[in-house]
This record gives C-alpha cells, structure tokens and sequence, in this order.
C-alpha cells in the first residue's frame, strides 16, 4: 500500500496496520480518539495475555507428560485443547478491536512456567507427590489468567466495549472452573495418596 493511501487510512481511523516504506510499523489507530492511556493498557495486557496463552499451549503438554496419574494427565490434556481455544478467542478480540495481534513478553508466566519445570525435575517420576506439585504450579498459572481475564474484563466494559468484555469473561470462568476441578483432583485423592508415599 503506498504510503499516502495508508496516511489516508490512518487519518479515518481505520483499523489496519501496515508496514511503511521505511519499515516502521505504523498503527493505523495511533490517531483514532479510542487511544487513551487505558486502552493502551488495556491492548498491553492482551499482548501479554496472547504471550502467556501461546506458552502455555506447549507447557501443558510437558505437564501432561510428566504427571503420574492418568486423572491430571486427562485434565492437563483438556486444558491444552481449552488453552487453544483461549488463543483463538484472544485473536478475534484483537480482530474485533482492529488491532494487529501482537504478543508482549510475559516474564510472569515464563516463571510459572519455569517454576513446573523445576518441579519436575525435583520430583520422582511416577510419583504421585510430583502430580502435587503440578497442581500447584497449574493452579498458580490459573491464579495469573484469573486476575488477568477478570481485571481487562473489567477494563473492556469501562472502555464500552461489552462484546470484548464477554468473550473475555467466557475464558475466565474456564479458568476458574479449571481452577476449581484442579482443587477437586488434589483434595479427593492426590494429596492422601501421595502422603502414603
Ligand atoms: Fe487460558
Ligand atoms: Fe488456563
């Protein structure tokens, strides 16, 4: 696209970005009167967000692999699938938003993540103390999305922006429900059998 197109794109507030002549990546809504310091913020936590999700896709995977008990390996393997989800959904409230999709990277998640991993590795494989471990380190994970998903969800119905703000919602009660059947999991028999351990 020429650059005066694109200029002109720009200037009616359309949603596109392009790359420009220069190959400096221009926001077509860097004029648009929807850009304030809360809706930067707002864009900021998604990018942060679409960055945790696309990490968490893999490490799930490695969790699934590692647990002990086919029960976690199951609930690991359904929250892969939801976790997709979570990025496709994310995708279309950037598509929704007319913003490009843009991760950020999320240094809290890469923690958490880390975090499982050393779990693994401190933890006998085959054990069920190691799935004691993966529930916490999960669940933390969850905590993150929770505070995450709840507090943009927030943010979007300030901004007026209701349908963003339900298709956040939809992938925040997923994290609570999956939250809460990881607490299930743990309390009816992964903690008493790994205390026979
Ligand atoms: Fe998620
Ligand atoms: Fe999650």
């Amino acid at each position: 696209m020429a650059k005066k197109e694109l200029q002109e794109k720009i200037k009616k507030g359309s949603d596109d970005s392009e790359q420009d002549a220069d190959g400096t990546k221009l926001s077509a809504s860097k004029n648009n009167d929807k850009r304030t310091p809360l809706y930067d913020f707002f864009l900021s936590g998604l990018k942060d967000l679409l960055y945790a999700e696309n990490k968490l896709v893999d490490a799930l995977q490695e969790m699934e692999r590692a647990a002990t008990t086919e029960e976690l390996k199951d609930a690991f393997e359904d929250h892969h699938l939801l976790t997709k989800k979570h990025v496709s959904r994310l995708k279309k409230v950037f598509e929704k938003l007319g913003e490009q999709e843009e991760s950020k990277e999320c240094k809290a998640i890469d923690g958490l993540i880390e975090e499982a991993k050393e779990i693994i590795k401190s933890t006998e494989e085959g054990s069920v103390t190691r799935d004691v471990g993966l529930i916490i380190a999960a669940q933390k994970v969850e905590h993150y999305e929770i505070a995450s998903y709840g507090g943009l969800a927030q943010i979007a119905i300030t901004l007026g922006l209701e349908k963003v703000a339900d298709i956040l919602e939809k992938t925040l009660q997923e994290e609570e429900e999956t939250d809460e059947s990881l607490t299930d999991i743990a309390e009816s028999h992964i903690n008493p059998e790994a205390e026979k351990e």
